[in-house]
């Protein structure tokens, strides 16, 4: 026998190491260090493996062959689907990920009834709530009447061995991977060995009967339980369910897909009735917008194949500080600061003496750089006091000489613009080949500089008029 060691594992990252320290050496997480025996731990397989048994032949067989059932199950529910692919794939494991109470059980609750009315079989095992506590938020959202099976339990061998009863499962979900154990290692709930171990076990009873599994996984802050991150390449489809707290809206984004693409988002809105399914994101994003006022541009983005119209509003005022504050809501902090030192360095606007606060209206988070053209425009326009006109989208990135860059998809953001009455645009020379409709009434500036002089030559326009 293998003598059993002491070894310490980042919570975090899952790195190993023989001695404990503050900070992680692998990821640079502070705390994250847990003692867990090895027995049963990473890099060592089942307790039977370190005997000498001889291998036992597998059946080598061809890449073509039947295949028995469809190998997608839909939900019916298309902004899942859409994130998923096009359903839960027989065979496989999924991992939605998210922020405690963001709406993941109710999201599977939602699945999981939709599909059992089509007649499959749908077992839901719960490790964080009673029985009852479900049944409520099933009545909640008006499905107490389908036939998913439930159950209330925490060990991943006496969970395999209740769902070996009967008919094989379509789908189970497993919510959340971080309260399950199993027999096989000797760690604590939650520790990076457990949750692994776990996983480990249920993805094999999936891949072996082809039942698709769903492992719900909270993401963790504080690094005393082991987050989703630990699993991610262990399963085949990894999605997270993301929202700003004091918004309804929840975005299901695609991190991987072994069977699908993966820079899709689902859009959904947090109703008392549950989740409710948001078809098209930029009349929702664009809804309560008030076209004249000042700071306001919108921006055309693309998540995924499906472009998305979002506000971006800007506000520019004098300081009462030493140093100004510059604060974001939805966007990243540091291409702030390089669109305010373009303005400053190329154009001649000088935020120095202001408080500059950005936001992306409705929650939304932007990462697209094609975001640069449109923060500028309402930079722009609230330290000038002039609005933009209110049926005109914007998007391109800007660079740090001032020049302004092409982005990927121009047709197609122009074409969702036009969609929603949008009539003008501006955007990056050299784009692809444009269309009629919006394309016809565009502005496409080398520089920043010409955008400026546009924005401000509005008021002598006006003036003329
Ligand atoms: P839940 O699905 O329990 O979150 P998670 O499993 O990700 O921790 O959802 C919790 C939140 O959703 C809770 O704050 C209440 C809210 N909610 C609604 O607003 N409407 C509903 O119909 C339901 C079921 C929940
Ligand atoms: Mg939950």
């Amino acid at each position: 026998m293998a003598k059993s060691r002491v070894q310490f594992i980042c919570q975090a990252c899952g790195n190993v190491t023989s001695r404990w320290a503050g900070k992680c050496e692998a990821c640079g997480e502070w705390n994250t260090l847990v003692e867990e025996g090895t027995a049963g731990g990473i890099g060592s397989g089942p307790a039977s493996m370190r005997s000498t048994r001889k291998g036992r032949a597998v059946v080598l067989t061809s890449l073509s062959g039947e295949i028995e059932d469809a190998p997608r199950i839909a939900s019916g529910i298309s902004e899942l689907d859409r994130a998923t692919g096009g359903g839960f794939v027989r065979g496989s494991a999924l991992l939605v990920g998210g922020d405690p109470g963001i709406g993941k059980s109710t999201l599977l609750t939602q699945a999981a009834a939709a599909l059992a009315r089509q007649g499959h079989r749908i077992v839901y095992v719960s490790g964080e709530e009673a029985v009852a506590q479900i049944r409520l938020r099933a009545q909640r959202l008006g499905v107490a009447n389908s036939s998913v099976e439930l159950a209330a339990e925490t060990n991943v061998e006496d969970i395999l061995a209740t769902i070996a009863d009967g008919k094989r499962p379509d789908l189970v979900i497993l919510d959340s991977i971080q309260t399950l154990w199993t027999d096989a290692a000797e760690s604590a709930p939650g520790t990076v060995t457990q949750v692994r171990a776990a996983a480990q076990t249920l993805i094999r009873y999936a891949k072996s009967t082809g039942a698709a599994i769903v492992l719900v996984g909270h993401v963790t802050k504080e690094g005393q339980i082991a987050g989703p991150r630990v699993v991610e390449h262990m399963v085949d489809a990894v999605l997270y369910f993301e929202g700003e707290g004091g918004h309804h809206y929840r975005i299901l984004r695609t991190v991987k897909n072994r069977f699908g693409p993966t820079d899709e988002i689902g859009v959904f809105e947090m109703s008392d009735k549950g989740l409710r399914e948001v078809s098209n994101p930029s009349e929702l994003f664009l809804g309560e917008r008030h076209a004249a006022a000042p700071g306001a541009a919108v921006f055309a983005g693309i998540e995924g194949t499906r472009p998305v119209l979002v506000e971006i509003q800007a506000l520019v005022a004098p300081t009462s500080l030493g140093t100004p504050r510059r604060a974001v809501v939805g966007w990243d902090g540091a291409r702030l600061a390089m669109v305010l030192a373009v303005l400053e360095a190329h154009c001649g606007v000088r935020f120095g003496t202001h408080d500059v606060y950005l936001n992306v209206a409705g929650g939304y988070r932007i990462s697209e750089p094609a975001a640069d053209l449109a923060v500028a425009a309402a930079l722009v326009s609230s330290l000038t006091g002039l609005a933009l006109p209110a049926d005109c989208v914007y998007f391109g990135e800007i660079s740090l000489s001032g020049a302004i860059r092409p982005v990927a998809h121009a047709q197609q953001r122009l074409k969702e613009a036009e969609k929603l009455g949008f009539g003008q645009a501006v955007l990056p020379r050299g784009s692809e080949e444009l269309g009629n409709g919006t394309g016809a009434a565009s502005f496409q500036p080398a520089t920043l500089t010409d955008l400026v002089v546009r924005i401000a030559g509005s008021l002598r326009r006006d003036a003329d008029d």
